[in-house]
């Protein structure tokens, strides 16, 4: 069945079953290969996009429910002001270890930020604690989420 998206601001139409999930779509059909499969059962949050914004798990989202809703993957979000400040306080911060949670890592901490500019540690630990990172790089994450913040506030 063919279904019509919108990811990253180009529309496709993809010819998939209906209960496909979103996250094979992209990595398959449409070459998005920075969003990552890690369970499959929305527990890692490797998988983890913005529809309209809000972050979501790939895995469990089947193609059937995505709508006319904007898809936005790890690919674009640095063309967002919110998702270049994350991706900027991730590199200064040496964020990255063997690199394969990040994506989601960043997608969520975007997400979070969108919303809500300046996190208390609470919202931040709310806001991760789906994202699982096997190295262990929780503590950079959340300094580098708080530099984002900063570097908010230096914008004014
Ligand atoms: S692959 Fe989707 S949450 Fe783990
Ligand atoms: S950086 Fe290796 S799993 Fe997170």
């Amino acid at each position: 069945m063919a279904f019509s998206i919108e990811v990253n601001g180009m529309a496709y139409v993809v010819d998939v079953d209906g209960d496909t999930p979103l996250l094979w779509v992209l990595r398959d059909v449409l070459g998005l290969t920075g969003t990552k499969f890690g369970c499959g059962k929305a527990l890692c949050g490797a998988c983890t996009v913005h529809q309209d914004g809000v972050a979501i798990r790939s895995c469990i989202t089947p193609i059937d429910g995505i709508g006319t809703s904007r898809i936005t993957t790890i690919e674009a979000i640095g063309e967002t002001a919110v998702g270049s400040r994350v991706q900027k306080a991730w590199l200064d911060r040496e964020v990255v270890q063997c690199g394969y949670c990040q994506s989601g890592q960043i997608m969520s901490a975007a997400a979070l930020l969108a919303t809500n500019p300046r996190p208390t540690d609470n919202d931040i630990d709310d806001a991760m604690s789906g994202n699982i990172c096997r190295c262990g790089t929780y503590v950079r994450i959340r300094d580098a989420i708080k530099q984002a913040v900063q570097s908010d506030g230096q914008r004014g």
